[in-house]
């Protein structure tokens, strides 16, 4: 590959998605627009929004078709877009609809955050001020883009705190934020953006910001474009200043429901409330990853009947440390100055680092379980209540040649998540599902980074890991994580610690739970399955209703 063509931002990059013409169009349907109206585009591609919005002001200007374009694109409209491409893109769009563009317009080709339109001085909250502000902002803002590397810095010490909570370093974070603040009293911002704004906790910042800063709408788009299958919302926000309530799906929740939840969630519910004030999993259960050992096919093994096929064995040896070697392990092939002269000198004195050898059996070697060498492995699966291990993990010598591996191999694998918890008894679930599917963790096992795990704080009754067991299993728990905690497919540790208690269940009822779950799990490791369609399994649900 080219340099050049490697320094070429790319479309994921530039976080680009375009905007169908038709959501673009249902969009601006309802904004009332005026001569005067000044608008935004920060990022607007090859003009999803430019073409209607151009539609619509030159109807409202009078003169000349050549006069009115002229004032829509001085007065009215203002855009930036940082591909080259796509901006000359616009402004060929715009010419062949409406005539040579004027010499003076306000689409200009730059970076957002480079960017300023300016305005006469004026005293402004921050004192003086010439940033034009506007009345409208409407887009669809970059989401999962990089930044300029160059002002990377400068931007979060710009844009990365707000009230006192942190706004996420995201490309979609950093355009509301700026935009917000260029909007006038009252003005409107309209944007596509991801629906990671609902619920996940890096948003929380960003959620808080807006609601500080005046009254948002926010509604889920049933669909967006074939270019990604993310979902997406629509924000429609008012910047009038501090809000009661939020309004999702047209929902309204009040400002006091959604901080009763941590993330400061809009995926609060009123109904919701009486969950969220009593104390979380995290008050008696630790959540952890497992760990990721990068090639299972070398230490993990399938139990068929009670035995494993062993196709490898295992050998170590010392290999020479290098800055070469070093570089090609390190995040983004690099390394600081100084970790490269340790490195260097390392080299000099010819220091060696233990390195495990896969090396294949001629013929793989039949192992009947249990055996000293090998531990139980938790996979992730989808079943819930118990399922026995059908998986070992190579671990002579307390996992030696696996942790070797992950020593010595590249930097994303030198963690070992979840090592503190090897061996022990509590529960775990499906790290991506589309509901908590959490089984018992017999003690004894080795932990997979697929299937996150639940473990009991000291001092906390045995029993609370049963209960906590069966509230997982129920569907107002699974519809708390799924809408309030975190909507997406990624079910992880600390989400799991966010979950309310079950405080409000009483003595009888819980100490029922307890008994039925300790019930279904000896039911489940003598081979009885069990799914969420189960009538064991619903009854155990009701214990958890608020009303019960
Ligand atoms: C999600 S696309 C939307 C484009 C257009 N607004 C639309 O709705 O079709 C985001 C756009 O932001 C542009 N972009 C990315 N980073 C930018 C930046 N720092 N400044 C200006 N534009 C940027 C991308 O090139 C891309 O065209």
């Amino acid at each position: 590959m080219t340099t050049a063509k490697r320094d070429r931002p790319s479309k994921r990059q530039l976080g680009q998605f375009i905007t169908p013409e038709s959501v673009a169009g249902q969009m601006l349907a309802d904004i009332e627009l005026t001569a005067d109206t000044r608008i935004l585009e920060p990022s607007l591609g090859d003009g999803a929004f430019i073409l209607p919005l151009v539609r619509r002001l030159v109807a409202l200007h009078t003169g000349s078709p050549a006069e009115r374009l002229s004032k829509v694109l001085a007065d009215n409209l203002h855009g930036v877009e940082l591909d080259h491409k796509l901006h000359a893109r616009c402004l060929q769009r715009v010419a062949a609809e409406f005539g040579n563009l004027p010499e003076k317009h306000n689409l200009v080709h730059a970076d957002f955050f480079h960017h300023e339109f300016e305005a006469s001085w004026r005293w402004g909250p921050d004192g003086l001020d010439d940033r034009l502000t506007f009345d409208l902002v409407v887009g669809n803002p970059p989401f999962g883009g990089t930044f300029d590397a160059s002002i990377e810095d400068e931007l979060d010490r710009d844009y990365g705190e707000r009230f006192g909570h942190k706004i996420k370093k995201e490309t979609y974070a950093f355009f509301i934020v700026k935009c917000v603040e260029r909007l006038n009293r009252d003005g409107r911002l309209l944007f596509i953006c991801s629906d990671s704004l609902l619920t996940i906790p890096t948003m929380k910042g960003l959620r808080v910001f807006l609601m500080n800063e005046g009254q948002v709408r926010v509604r889920r788009l049933p669909e967006f474009s074939d270019e990604t299958t993310y979902p997406m919302v629509v924000l429609d926000f008012r910047r009038n200043g501090r809000s009661e309530a939020v309004i999702r799906d047209g929902e309204r929740i009040s400002r006091a429901t959604v901080e009763m939840s941590e993330n400061k969630s809009w995926g609060m519910s009123e109904d919701l409330r009486p969950a969220f004030a009593g104390p979380t999993i995290g008050n008696f259960m630790v959540g952890t990853s497992g760990m990721t050992i990068g090639k299972n096919k070398y230490f993990v093994r399938k139990i068929v009947n009670g035995s494993i096929l062993e196709p490898y064995r295992f050998e170590f040896h010392e290999e020479p440390i290098t800055l070469e070697g070093e570089l090609a392990r390190a995040r983004l092939g690099k390394l600081s100055l100084r970790k490269q002269e340790q490195i260097r000198q390392q080299e000099r004195l010819g220091e060696t680092r233990r390195c495990v050898r896969v090396l294949p059996r001629e013929k793989p070697l039949t192992i009947r379980l249990p055996h000293a060498d090998y531990k139980q492995y938790n996979k992730s699966n989808g079943k819930i209540v118990h399922s026995e291990p059908d998986h070992v993990v190579y671990w002579r010598n307390a996992g030696e040649a696996v942790l070797t591996f992950k020593k010595s191999g590249n930097w994303y694998l030198r963690g070992v998540g979840g090592q503190p918890f090897f061996e022990r008894e509590g529960l775990t679930w499906q790290l991506i599902a589309s509901r908590l599917k959490t089984r018992y963790l017999p003690a004894g096992c080795i932990l997979d980074s697929g299937a996150p795990c639940g473990f009991l704080l000291p001092g906390v009754p045995h029993d609370e890991l049963l209960l906590v067991l069966a509230w997982t299993l129920s569907p107002l728990c699974s519809r708390i994580l799924k809408s309030v905690i975190n909507h997406t497919m990624n079910i992880q540790s600390k989400d799991f610690e966010r979950l309310p208690y079950p405080y409000w269940v009483n003595p009888e009822a819980k100490e029922e739970a307890i008994r039925r779950m300790r019930d279904l799990i000896d039911h489940a490791r003598n081979g009885e399955p069990f799914s969420f369609d189960s009538p064991e399994i619903i009854t155990l649900g009701k214990a958890f209703d608020f009303h019960t």
